[in-house]
């Protein structure tokens, strides 16, 4: 049996939250073109969705895919990226059917090119019963459009960023009022299960007060 790396019970399920940065430098320092670093970043991605199905202690995993600003990057990089997001949803939609693992989309979806909106759609149907996971992939997402146009998501418990940079960059300001914030200087497709063991353990290690003196939270 794969072990689950939650590490420690908590009272209820968590929602991580994942700002996946760092996929452009990982390529440029192989020598490849960014769009290898995206590809190796949905690697990554399946590694992390699988390790948070198998997690018990994770009700929800919510990834940073393409930001509202993110149009501001090169034409080419931007259709490679979608072109990339409706590939896997095509190969990992099934699986994560089996899985138990339900896929949703937030962010806007009036922009996004016709292909990559009926994948999203297929996938969102194939995969509605899962039960173990809700996987939330953020797609032309900002947060101060969500917030505005009042579509929110539950909290979040734990929000890693990768790629060593410490900022929000527009992802879930309202949700994450409490979360627990991890910054990591490893880069996206260099993360590993041991990364986010490493992450869960932190969180895990911290007092979460919610405005209450030290030790009352927890009593
Ligand atoms: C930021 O790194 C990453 C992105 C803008 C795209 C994230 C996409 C993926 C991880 C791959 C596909 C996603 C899914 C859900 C299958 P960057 O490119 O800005 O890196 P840099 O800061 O090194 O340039």
């Amino acid at each position: 049996m794969t072990p689950t790396f939650a590490l420690q019970s908590t009272s209820s399920p968590l929602h991580v939250a994942i700002i996946m940065d760092g996929n452009g430098r990982w390529a440029t320092r192989r020598g490849l073109p960014r769009s290898a670093g995206h590809r190796a970043g949905a690697r990554a991605v399946r590694g992390a969705v699988e390790a948070a199905a198998r997690d018990p202690a994770i009700a929800a995993l919510t990834l940073y895919a393409f930001s509202a600003d993110n149009w501001r990057r090169p034409a080419p990089e931007v259709t490679a990226l979608f072109r990339l997001l409706a590939r896997f949803l095509a190969t990992e939609g099934p699986r994560c059917a089996a899985n138990g693992v339900r896929v949703s989309v937030i962010g806007r979806r009036d922009r996004l090119p016709a292909p990559l909106v009926s994948a999203i759609a297929a996938t969102e149907a194939a995969t509605a019963a899962g039960s173990a996971l809700h996987l939330r992939i953020a797609l032309d997402y900002s947060a101060r459009w969500a917030i505005g146009a009042g579509c929110l998501v539950p909290d979040v418990d734990l929000l890693i960023r990768t790629g060593g940079e410490r900022r929000l960059s527009d992802f879930l300001l309202w949700e994450s009022a409490y979360a627990e914030l991890v910054f990591l200087d490893r880069l996206w497709p260099d993360f590993t299960v041991a990364d986010f063991a490493g992450a869960l353990r932190e969180f895990h290690a911290r007092e979460r007060r919610f405005g209450h003196l030290p030790g009352a939270a927890a009593r």
